[in-house]
């Protein structure tokens, strides 16, 4: 092999299947070959605002833009349909009404196996318009914040739909939120009204949703008033003047509110990112952009037709759940099937469980689901009839092949294409993906960018790489699902996105092209290791170890290393009923440099019961890095789904 020079960051995966479109997917979407989306991306590249204008005008508009874009580049401002009025809950629910208003909107599946409840676009439309009726009662106005901390429960969609309807911008908090996580979010944008719940269903238990916020809103002046919706109806405090329950309330109010014509760049919700050591950023989307893109990706992505049923698993706490549960689905008229509880709950089976019961055709979730659950082996799934299925999707972190393999044979069972798609809060909307009926797929890869949006590949000093050359992936130009600023601070949305390099949005992701001009995601910059002036991307050494037989899932990261700069130290979850012996250790390091290199040993790998996670599943290298090098503060671990863990991996530190 030639000899290279150390580069910026080494790609060291060398996966190499490639699954071409099935004919009887590809007759009958919306894409039907890479042909057909090389001209529609060509040409939304040549005329954006040609193409994005097209795509906007499927939305109704009460009177139509004055620009369709502006950029000023100085300050980083971006506008996408200014002077145009629009409103959102208008184009989920009355822009259905006639044409498919008696269809279900929404089917909702509590962790009981016997609450369900489904919702047409008629109902829900009534719905929303009360609740609006309430907000206004409770004197929020246009343009007022309020705040949302709920479990997954029908109110949720109702309470953010009915906030578009009268223009006031939500902040939906993830129920499973601290009180001082919900307080900073509350306090940083200053909302007047917060929704809550008496408590939520997780995993057969209750959590106390109510006397949490009280905690958080024992120490915010802004909140005026609270609604709570029951649940779990266990007994919870109520402070008189303040709080009412949200039925007692729906019973008071009519159920007509004309919606407020908002302008296309007026505030839609400001979403907090989480995971970060610092203070969280209000990531500010607006209303015209962010419609008609998160409208458009969803009709393409998931290769949307009426006869579907949707279901996307992620929490709408997470911006996946904004854009996939709630907005993208209904702006299509979809019928959207939000699911309250655990995968696991009350057993390993539930989510195929419920896609048998409803018949459910396409399915989204994320890849530490489905190594979770590709853990327990196939008899699980196979106790169920999946076969309504005919597309699979994931997100939030990269798939490695061995897990994109299991869900193909055996969830997709050969004949799903899977859409790996890559995207972020900030973005609004899924950027690379594959067209499910177009592209050749290859499993880890997240295939090509979106029509309107170019992505390109960045070495350290802005030149663009070569292909199959790592480096830091940015977005050329903006586009109309773009957040538009940090609530509040706009210094700190230039610094962290348009500093990096000059003009362009900096995504703090690590990823190559391939010749083919596919994108391999390679896992966060702040994630990457550099051994040996070699960065290896963490997320291809996990898919490494992910892909020994008898490992479920891993994490490595960077410990220092007096020759190399820095070594990797592995955190391996063993399958269930294996040994943990020194011999599987040095078996796991010789696997890592087989498949990837001397270069990639870990120098330590420590088997770990669990992995720190956010509750949104995402796992917490910063306390890993803290556990393996013994150095730092582990901090604040209010974000984790289950901080016990974080003492049982010190205990058994390498
Ligand atoms: C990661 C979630 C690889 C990435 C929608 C990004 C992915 C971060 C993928 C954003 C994917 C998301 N392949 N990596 N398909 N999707 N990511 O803001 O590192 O919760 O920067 O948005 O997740 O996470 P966020």
């Amino acid at each position: 092999m030639e000899e290279k020079k150390p580069k910026l960051i080494t790609s060291v995966s060398n996966e190499q299947r490639k699954i071409p479109p099935k004919e009887n997917f590809s007759s009958k979407a919306h894409i039907k070959s890479e042909e057909e989306y090389n001209k529609i991306y060509q040409e939304s590249i040549k005329t954006p605002e040609k193409f994005w204008a097209e795509k906007a005008k499927q939305l109704h508009w009460f009177k139509k833009w004055d620009t369709i874009f502006t950029w000023d580049p100085k300050n980083i401002k971006a506008t996408w349909f200014k002077g145009g009025k629009i409103n959102v809950s208008y184009n989920c629910l009355d822009a259905n009404l006639k044409k498919i208003g008696n269809k279900i909107a929404l089917i909702w599946q509590g962790e009981p196996e016997n609450d369900v409840i489904k919702i047409t676009y008629k109902e829900l439309y009534n719905e929303v318009c009360k609740f609006s009726n309430v907000l206004k009662k409770k004197g929020i106005k246009k343009g007022d914040r309020v705040c949302i901390y709920m479990p997954m429960i029908p109110e949720l969609a109702i309470a953010m739909l009915a906030c578009t309807r009268i223009g006031a911008i939500h902040n939906i908090v993830f129920g499973g939120f601290s009180a001082t996580s919900l307080k900073d979010r509350i306090l940083d944008s200053q909302c007047k009204l917060l929704i809550t719940a008496d408590g939520g269903f997780r995993n057969g238990k209750i959590i106390p949703l109510k006397s949490i916020a009280d905690e958080a809103i024992s120490q915010c002046d802004c909140i005026e008033s609270v609604i709570v919706a029951k649940r779990t109806k266990q007994e919870i405090k109520m402070e008189k003047g303040r709080d009412t329950y949200w039925d007692e309330e729906m019973n008071l109010v009519s159920n007509i509110c004309k919606p407020e014509h908002m302008d296309a760049e007026d505030p839609l919700f400001i979403l907090y990112t989480s995971g970060t050591t610092a203070k969280p950023k209000g990531v500010l989307h607006t209303t015209g952009g962010y419609l008609t893109y998160v409208y458009q990706t969803f009709k393409w992505v998931f290769d949307y037709h009426e006869e579907d049923i949707y279901w996307c698993t992620a929490d709408i706490g997470w911006v996946t759940g904004h854009s996939y549960v709630i907005y993208g689905p209904l702006a299509n008229g979809a019928t959207t099937l939000m699911y309250e509880g655990s995968p696991t709950y009350p057993d390993n089976d539930r989510f195929w469980n419920i896609i048998e019961k409803f018949k459910v055709t396409i399915f989204y979730t994320a890849p530490t689901a489905i190594r979770a659950l590709a853990k327990f082996g196939e008899e699980p799934v196979n106790k169920h009839n999946i076969k309504s299925l005919r597309l699979l999707g994931t997100v939030g972190e990269p798939i490695n092949p061995e897990a994109w393999m299991w869900y193909y044979k055996n969830i997709g069972k050969e004949k799903c294409p899977i859409v790996d798609t890559w995207w972020q809060t900030e973005t609004g909307g899924i950027l690379i993906t594959p067209l499910p009926g177009a592209f050749t797929l290859k499993p880890s890869s997240a295939n090509k960018p979106f029509p309107g949006i170019e992505p390109a590949i960045f070495k350290e000093d802005g030149t663009e790489a070569a292909p199959n050359e790592g480096g830091y992936l940015v977005i050329k130009k903006p586009w109309p699902g773009q957040m538009r600023t940090v609530y509040g601070d706009h210094q700190r949305f230039v610094e962290t996105y348009y500093s990096r390099f000059q003009g362009v949005y900096f995504t703090s992701d690590a990823a190559r092209k391939d010749v083919d001009g596919d994108f391999w995601l390679m896992g966060r910059v702040d994630d990457v290791i550099s051994i040996a002036g070699h960065r290896i991307g963490t997320a291809e050494v996990e898919s490494a170890l992910v892909g020994h037989k008898d490992v479920a899932e891993a994490a490595i990261v960077p410990i220092p290393d007096e020759i190399k700069g820095q070594a990797i130290y592995a955190f391996v979850t063993l399958k269930e009923g294996v040994k943990k012996t020194e011999k599987l250790k040095q078996e796991l390091i010789q696997h890592v440099a087989k498949e990837i290199g001397p270069i990639a040993k870990p120098a330590k790998v420590q088997f770990a019961d669990a992995l720190p996670k956010t509750r949104s599943g995402k796992i917490m290298r910063r306390i890993l890095k803290v556990i393996a090098t013994g150095e730092g503060d582990i901090g604040n671990v209010t974000t984790l789904a289950d901080p016990s863990i974080v003492d049982a991996l010190m205990k058994d530190r390498q």
